[in-house]
């Protein structure tokens, strides 16, 4: 029988509203971005999206059902992401779900967003099984994981500090990019040298997959005030390519080292870091030369969004995994 799962995602800055058929396949995936108004404040302010989140959800998930040409009498099942993220951001999906299943009569779905974020190559990719090993590293995760079915997962390694993206954010802001970060610090990246600045890249002696991103944000931030101090110029396009290059060294080569150890023959990557030109680059190359398969998803499903997470609320549709009326919204969720 048809499975179509409507999905909700409001754990940041993101309104987004999806309708997925059978797993994989996106009859609609709405988005509603709330850069432009986040972006004069430098950065996401929590109060700011909640409000926002009130505003755009009822008109987006309107949309996504439109677009998608599904009534609700079609639905199998209302998913939404329950965490991790900004808690007031998280409860207004989370309410909005809540009250289309008893609306509806319709089964409620509570999906973690580090789970979507992986489930987006599921879409990309209709062919990608568990297992694999994966590395997650978005604004608020940097992990690497040992994937293990389409609803179990093991971390390996993770960020002892700053997450990845968030490093990306930081260091575009002190180097006077603004918000958001990632995407413009890899544009300015392509015009500097990566050989002229070196940041360091930080080992653990007692877990080689671990990460710490703080470091190299601190000696960025060194490096400006000692030129400001001998008022030497500063070359941005070299610090954003020498920042650039110092995290997805780290990343491609903890990474590898994970999936070299769990004998792994697929490779995935997940979250808005994925989007980078120069991650996907550094990855394609270590993956060919280790004989490894690798995936990532296509740009739009790298971000947030709905569609990933109702194909990681199928999943849990399949496993009789479901929420009920008292679900709440968890800021801190684990793994
Ligand atoms: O997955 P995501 O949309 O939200 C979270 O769950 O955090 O990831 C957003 C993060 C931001 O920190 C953003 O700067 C980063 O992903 N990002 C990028 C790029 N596009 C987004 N980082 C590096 N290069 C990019 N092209
Ligand atoms: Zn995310």
């Amino acid at each position: 029988m048809e499975n179509l799962i409507l999905a909700i995602e409001s754990s940041c800055d993101e309104t987004s509203a999806a309708v997925v058929k059978n797993g994989r396949q996106v009859l609609s995936n709405i988005i509603s971005s709330q850069i432009d108004i986040h972006k004069k404040f430098g950065g996401v302010v929590p109060e700011v999206a909640s409000r926002n989140h009130v505003l755009n959800i009822s008109t987006v998930v309107a949309e996504a059902m439109e677009t998608a040409a599904v009534s609700y009498d079609d639905l199998s099942a209302v998913a939404v992401t329950y965490g991790p993220g900004l808690i007031g951001a998280l409860l207004v999906g989370v309410s909005y779900a809540k009250a289309v299943s008893a609306a509806k009569n319709i089964p409620l779905i509570a999906v973690n967003h580090i789970h979507g974020h992986i489930a987006a190559n599921y879409i990309t990719h209709p062919d990608l099984e568990p297992p694999f090993v994966c590395l997650v590293a978005s604004g608020g995760h940097s992990h690497i994981l040992h994937v293990k079915t389409y609803t179990e997962f093991e971390i390996l390694g993770r960020t002892r500090d700053d997450a990845a993206g968030e490093a990306f954010d930081k260091i575009a802001r002190v180097i006077g990019l603004g918000y958001p970060g990632g995407p413009k610090v890899e544009a300015l990246a392509k015009e500097g040298s990566i050989d002229a600045v070196t940041f360091p890249q930080v080992e653990f002696s007692d877990n080689p997959y671990d990460f710490s991103f703080s470091g190299v944000k601190t000696s960025v931030i060194n490096y400006l005030h000692t030129k400001e101090q001998k008022q030497e110029e500063v070359n941005r396009a070299d610090i954003a390519a020498g920042f650039q290059k110092a995290v997805v060294e780290a990343l491609t080569k903890h990474t590898l080292r994970a999936a070299e150890n769990m004998g792994a023959d697929k490779l995935v990557l997940a979250g808005g870091v994925s989007a980078n030109g120069a991650l996907r680059a550094s990855f394609e190359a270590a993956a060919r030369d280790k004989q490894l398969q690798l995936f990532y998803p296509q740009p739009v499903l790298c971000t947030d969004n709905a569609a990933m997470i109702g194909c990681a609320g199928f999943y849990k549709y399949k496993s009789n995994d479901f929420a009920d009326s008292s679900l709440n919204a968890v800021a801190n969720l684990k793994l």
